[in-house]
């Protein structure tokens, strides 16, 4: 069966980093993987062509794909656009059309790269969390929603902070899985001392963590969250929570690397259906220059061949190869340390190539 590949390079430093994930997944190809890739704009890219973030024509591609490739959107030409049109809201989009309510953030520090964070490298070395952030639901998505004057005159803006059993269900399933997978702990991340919406959603974890009695699990409120990830990151195995705090805490968690042009992550529906993109932004500063880090990218798309092919063993062939040369010494500006080859987006995607 040929795996069907939407590919969205999206703006600034996207179309590069693509290109290089591109070619290390031709390698597969051409030794006989099934692919088809079929490209669309998404983002500023959309908004030029069609006139919007996420178009008809993106639409169709998407939906017919069993899994997306995602460069990054946004970039300053577009932040005075009217809210619907803007780069982000093509990212939203997209989830909310595809139901990608998983949204799988590994934060992984390199034993190759453990100067590159800001901590010292004893808190960090060896870091590897797994955090699972919901991503259809939340404030993000409630209504109602708006800016509006109230009674007594004066202009106000609000959003509705709300989860379903049924969604805080299927999140937390995916949480409790993935932890089976990985050492067992999960930590649910809440507010309950204050917000119903998170009081709910840690009674129904609990709830569904009966069918997981191999698993630890254990709560935190987000702003103790917030600093035990500064404290002791290490403590953390998988972390669950909902949309608006896993924006934040995954932000947090991937600066512990110091290295955001390293981290992959994935957006799953319940067919296990992806979409794939870098953490990081489009980097409009660098866009055009062949700077970028491709690796995030290129790491994205292993987690598709894991998550959504379950292709384990070309997943970790991708990874390995980004791992020996990374011990080779190569790096792109971002993670370049004295006594490092320095090498551009371009290179970087030659050197990953070879090692393939
Ligand atoms: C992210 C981003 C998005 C979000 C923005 C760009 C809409 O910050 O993917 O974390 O808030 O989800
Ligand atoms: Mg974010």
């Amino acid at each position: 069966m040929t795996m069907k590949i939407a590919v969205l390079p999206g703006d600034g430093i996207g179309p590069e980093i693509i290109t290089q994930a591109l070619r290390v997944l031709e390698v597969l190809k051409n030794e006989g993987m099934a692919m088809e890739f079929t490209e669309a704009p998404l983002g500023g890219q959309a908004y030029d062509q069609y006139g919007h973030p996420y178009p008809e024509f993106t639409q169709k591609i998407c939906r017919a794909a069993d899994a997306v490739l995602l460069g990054a959107v946004g970039g300053p030409q577009y932040d005075n656009l009217d809210r619907p049109l803007r780069p982000e809201r093509g990212l939203l989009g997209i989830r909310k059309d595809l139901g990608l309510f998983a949204n799988l953030r590994p934060a992984v520090l390199y034993p190759e790269l453990a100067n590159a964070s800001t901590l010292k490298p004893e808190v960090v070395a060896g870091l590897d969390i797994m955090i699972v952030r919901e991503l259809t639901g939340d404030v993000y998505f409630g209504q109602p929603r708006g800016m509006r004057t109230n009674e007594s005159g004066e202009r106000e803006g609000f959003n509705t902070m709300v989860y379903s059993e049924s969604e805080v269900r299927r999140i937390a399933h995916v949480a409790f899985d993935i932890a089976m997978k990985r050492g067992k702990k999960l930590c649910s991340v809440d507010k309950a001392n204050v917000l119903e919406t998170t009081e709910f959603w840690k009674e129904i974890v609990i709830d569904v963590a009966k069918e997981y009695p191999e698993v630890e699990l254990s709560h935190m409120y987000v702003d103790n969250a917030a600093m035990q990830l500064i404290r002791n990151p290490k403590q953390f195995d998988v972390m669950v929570t909902g949309n608006i705090f896993g924006d934040i805490l995954s932000d947090e968690a991937s600066m512990l690397t110091g290295s955001i042009g390293m981290l992959a992550s994935a957006s799953l529906n319940e067919t296990k259906k992806g979409l794939y993109e870098p953490s990081h932004g489009s980097a409009p500063d660098i866009a055009g220059k062949n700077l970028a880090n491709p690796i995030a990218t290129i790491l994205s798309a292993a987690m598709m061949l894991r998550y959504t092919f379950d292709n384990e063993a070309a997943a970790v062939r991708i990874e390995n190869a980004i791992k020996k040369v990374l011990a080779a010494g190569y790096r792109t500006g971002d993670i370049y340390e004295e006594g490092m080859k320095r090498v551009s987006c371009s290179e970087m995607g030659d050197q990953i190539v070879a090692s393939m």
